[in-house]
Parts: C-alpha cells; sequence; structure tokens
C-alpha cells in the first residue's frame, strides 16, 4: 500500500514536473508547438525553470528515472574503470541539474570516485555543491569527490581522453529539441566520446525511441571507433526508457 501510494506520487511529481517544464516554456516562447520544441534547446528556458525550483526550495529532482533505477545499471561500467587502472575512477554527469545521481554514487562507492556535476545553469550546481557539502560526513570512501561546474556540452572545457564514465540523462534529449537540434546533438556526443579514455562508456538515458536515437548515435560512433547497444528499462511506475551505451574502443 505504501510502495503503491510511493509510486503514485513520484509519478504524479514527474508528470507535474513536465506541466510546470511546459508552462515555462510556453511563456518564454508562445503556445506554438514548434517554439516549445525549440525553448527546450535554450539556456534560458532552463535558467528560468530552475530560478522557479529554487523559490520553490525545490533541491532535488531527477528526470525520468533516478539513483535507485540506475545505479545497477551504472555502477558496473564505473567497477569495469576502478579494475582496469586501479585509481579514481572519473565520471561526468552531462547536465546533471538537480539529479542526485552523481552523488549519491560518490556517497556510497566504496571505491575512489571522482564525478563532475556539469550545467549550463549555475543554480542547480549552486544546490547540488549545498547538498554536498553538507553530507559530506558520510562519504564512504573518503578519498571520492565530486566537483560542480558550468559548462555547455557541446564545447566541453575538457581535454581529450579524461573520463571514464560520461553520463547523460535527459540533456541531449533537450538539446536534440533546439531548432539547431540535430547538429547540436551530433556534437554533443562527438565531444562525449572526445572526453572519453579509450575504453570509456557515454551511457544516455532517454525516452527516444532506438528507430530515432541509433541513427544518431551510430552517425557519430562510425566515424569515431565505437560502437552502440541499447536496452530498454521498465520502470516500477510503469514507464519506459532506453539505455543507450556507446563504447569507445580501448
Ligand atoms: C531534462 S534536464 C535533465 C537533468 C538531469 N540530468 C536529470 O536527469 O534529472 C536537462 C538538463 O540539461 C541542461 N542543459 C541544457 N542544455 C545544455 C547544454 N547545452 N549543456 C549542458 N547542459 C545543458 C539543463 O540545464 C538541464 O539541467
Amino acid at each position: 500500500m505504501f510502495v503503491c501510494t510511493g509510486r503514485l506520487l513520484h509519478v504524479a511529481r514527474v508528470l507535474a514536473c513536465r506541466a510546470q517544464i511546459k508552462q515555462h516554456l510556453s511563456s518564454i516562447s508562445g503556445t506554438n508547438n514548434d517554439d516549445l520544441a525549440n525553448a527546450m534547446g535554450k539556456r534560458a528556458t532552463w535558467e528560468n525553470f530552475y530560478k522557479t525550483q529554487s523559490e520553490q526550495g525545490t533541491k532535488q529532482f531527477d528526470w525520468f528515472v533516478g539513483y535507485e533505477e540506475v545505479v545497477d545499471l551504472v555502477s558496473p561500467y564505473l567497477h569495469k574503470h576502478k579494475k582496469s587502472h586501479n585509481s579514481h575512477v572519473v565520471a561526468l554527469d552531462l547536465g546533471c541539474g538537480l539529479s542526485n545521481v552523481a552523488l549519491r554514487m560518490c556517497l556510497s562507492s566504496e571505491e575512489p570516485m571522482r564525478i563532475v556535476c556539469a550545467d549550463i545553469v549555475m543554480s542547480p550546481l549552486q544546490t547540488m555543491r549545498q547538498q554536498y557539502q553538507s553530507t559530506r560526513g558520510v562519504v564512504r570512501n573518503s578519498e571520492s569527490h565530486l566537483l560542480f561546474t558550468m559548462a555547455d556540452a557541446s564545447q566541453l572545457p575538457f581535454k581529450d581522453r579524461c573520463f571514464d564514465v560520461v553520463l547523460d540523462k535527459g540533456t541531449t534529449d533537450v538539446i536534440i529539441r533546439s531548432s539547431r537540434g540535430g547538429d547540436l546533438a551530433r556534437t554533443v556526443v562527438q565531444e562525449s566520446l572526445r572526453v572519453l579514455r579509450c575504453g570509456g562508456q557515454l551511457l544516455q538515458f532517454s525516452d527516444e525511441d532506438p528507430d530515432i536515437r541509433l541513427t544518431l548515435l551510430n552517425g557519430v560512433a562510425s566515424r569515431s571507433r565505437a560502437t552502440v547497444t541499447f536496452k530498454e528499462i521498465s520502470t516500477p511506475h510503469g514507464m519506459e526508457y532506453f539505455m543507450y551505451v556507446v563504447q569507445k574502443e580501448s
């Protein structure tokens, strides 16, 4: 009964948040659906969205799926890297927003983990940094840490081959909806592959159907010595998403 109520609340929260985003988008871009789609790829849209979240005191929100649903899917990739280079596993959460996936992974990992949380908007990074600072005492491995930085996913301020794993949960999904969506999304995938070490993985969580997303990912992967696989994720609340894995060759 409690579990059921919890799920219903979660679904209601996701829908409410989407409705809220839609409302923001409408106020910025008018009610036309094309404008609405374009607004999703604009920084101003997200700045306004997070301003409202901050005014309402929202400290955490996960798009699509949260830590509980992704931890078993993402952890095997992180552990694989730990075995191979025997030092910190280095990951990037691209367009992290108010997701606490990176925070919880960092806090709960037995192995030392360095995770960079990046977003094009500053406000969610500040909120997440405060949460990280307030929980610092309970980190499982004292060498693990989180870093926060503003970054545009299409022009990443990182050198080549410095991450083991890049996590993109819902970020390409919004970038692809902008007016230059297809081109920008391709650039985001190229940038992700550029910053990945050889043997690293780009993990995309998305609601976009494989018919569409695989065309984008395979197009970039075929020119970058990478391969693409995917799996369907059925969430406990009955929504369906996909996890795309772009594997950079060793
Ligand atoms: C749908 S939300 C997903 C947030 C988070 N990853 C999650 O799973 O809850 C998309 C995020 O991408 C960010 N974003 C949009 N365009 C971006 C860009 N060009 N570079 C980096 N982040 C971007 C937004 O600010 C927003 O936080």
